[in-house]
């Protein structure tokens, strides 16, 4: 006999939820092993066990028709909208140009980049900084577009692009409609022809979507909208982690310590920061059958959303989940999602987090935090948007 599945008492979707994610998440994953949401014909897992197995059962979660799915969204709808077989003939694309092979070579110029940037900033040593947007945005936002062939101009439209396409993932709310009213029309314009062939270098990783098109892989409307999901999936995800290893670094100073002994760890620490405060809150699928959950079923039909960030807190699983510790398995985390929808650009992320903390590590003796890190206001990411801190050089 199937229990009746509660409903949260909270819109976990407010501008008052979204600011205090953690607590409402934490909280809707303790009440019950499925939830549905107020008023709205959506249910939520958030336990590690029932997420880690939804992410992985892509025939019964399918991503087909995922939660709030507008088809007439400007999201690039391809990939992260499809189950196989459609999925495995476009992601073997991205994957290839995505492989370790293919990004070895970079691990120089990222380098580079992160140590004249952390040198930059050594005039403001001491100083309060902004650890997103004097720190972690120019990473991310330079070596991004570099590797992907976009042109210099318009990439000051790189946060605004990533907060209105992050909108377009969860509810119409009032977030939502306030990302868009503040996303001016420049901002479409500029996104839509980065991905353009004509526009985008040779060599690049965007051109390569298109070469694939030219072997009939893809078609040539789908290399472009790969180009767009890498502009967006790339972005936003790793500047926050990132931003995250640097308020862990100020939270739990001797896990830093640890690190520049052991720079080892660096992955580790990006790993861990992942699953320490997730930025994917969640992703949406759809039920094709009755699923049974501890005795609650879902009936098939119903849009579900798998709560990544508080299946990765969950202390059923994570021995104090609120601790940053470095030296954690990290192999169960889902914060680069699992199955066959689990993120592809992991490499890719891996190598600009060892670049950033590497140069990090070596210049910085340690970071004070200077103030409460303010919240990005999107419904379904999750994370710091502004990071006031100290970093103070060795
Ligand atoms: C720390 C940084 C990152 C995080 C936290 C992250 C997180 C995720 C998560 C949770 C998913 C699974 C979503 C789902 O199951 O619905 C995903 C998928 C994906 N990610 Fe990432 N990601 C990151 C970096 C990147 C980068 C650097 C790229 C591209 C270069 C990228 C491209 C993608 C793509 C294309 C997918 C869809 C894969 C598919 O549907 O098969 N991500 N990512």
């Amino acid at each position: 006999m199937s229990q009746t599945i509660p409903e949260f008492d909270t819109d976990i979707f407010s501008a008052a939820s979204v600011r205090d994610a953690r607590a409402v998440d934490d909280r809707l994953r303790e009440t019950a092993p499925v939830v549905k949401l107020p008023g709205e014909d959506v249910m939520m897992l958030a336990r590690h066990e029932h997420v880690a197995a939804g992410l992985k059962d892509w025939r019964t979660f399918s991503s087909t028709s995922r939660p709030w799915h507008d088809p007439a969204s400007v999201r690039p709808e391809l990939l992260l909208t499809d189950d196989p077989p459609k999925h495995t003939r476009v992601r073997a694309v991205i994957a290839d140009a995505l492989s370790p092979k293919r990004l070895s070579h970079l691990a120089e110029a990222f380098a580079t980049d992160a140590q004249a940037l952390v040198e930059s900033l050594r005039v403001r040593g001491g100083e309060v900084i902004d650890g997103v947007g004097d720190l972690t945005q120019p990473f991310v936002y330079k070596v991004l577009p570099d590797l992907l062939g976009v042109q210099q101009q318009g990439r000051e439209h790189m946060a605004a692009f990533g907060h209105m396409v992050w909108a377009t993932m969860g509810p119409m709310n009032t977030l939502f409609h306030e990302a868009m009213q503040a996303t001016p029309p420049e901002v479409f314009t500029w996104a839509d022809a980065s991905c353009n062939r004509e526009n985008l270098s040779p060599g690049s990783l965007g051109m390569a979507m298109y070469e694939a098109a030219d072997e009939g892989r893809v078609t040539l409307d789908e290399a472009k909208l790969l180009v767009g999901i890498l502009l967006s999936a790339a972005a936003d995800t790793t500047v926050i982690t990132l931003a995250n290893c640097v308020r862990a670094f100020s939270e739990f100073p001797d896990q830093y310590q640890l690190l520049r002994a052991e720079p080892r760890l660096l992955r580790a620490a990006f790993e861990e920061s992942l699953r320490w405060d997730s930025p994917s809150r969640m992703a949406g699928r759809i039920a094709t059958r009755d699923v049974d959950i501890d005795g609650y079923t879902i009936p098939a039909g119903t849009r579900c959303g798998l709560m990544f960030a508080a299946a990765n807190r969950d202390p059923r699983k994570w021995q104090s989940p609120d601790d940053y510790d470095i030296r954690r398995s990290n192999t169960a985390s889902l914060g680069f999602g699992f199955g066959v929808h689990a993120c592809v650009g992991r490499v890719l992320a891996l190598l600009e987090a060892e670049a950033l903390l590497g140069a990090l590590v070596n210049r910085i003796e340690r970071f004070e935090a200077a103030g409460a890190a303010e919240p990005w206001m999107t419904t379904v990411g999750h994370g710091p948007i502004r990071l006031p801190v100290r970093m103070h050089y060795a």
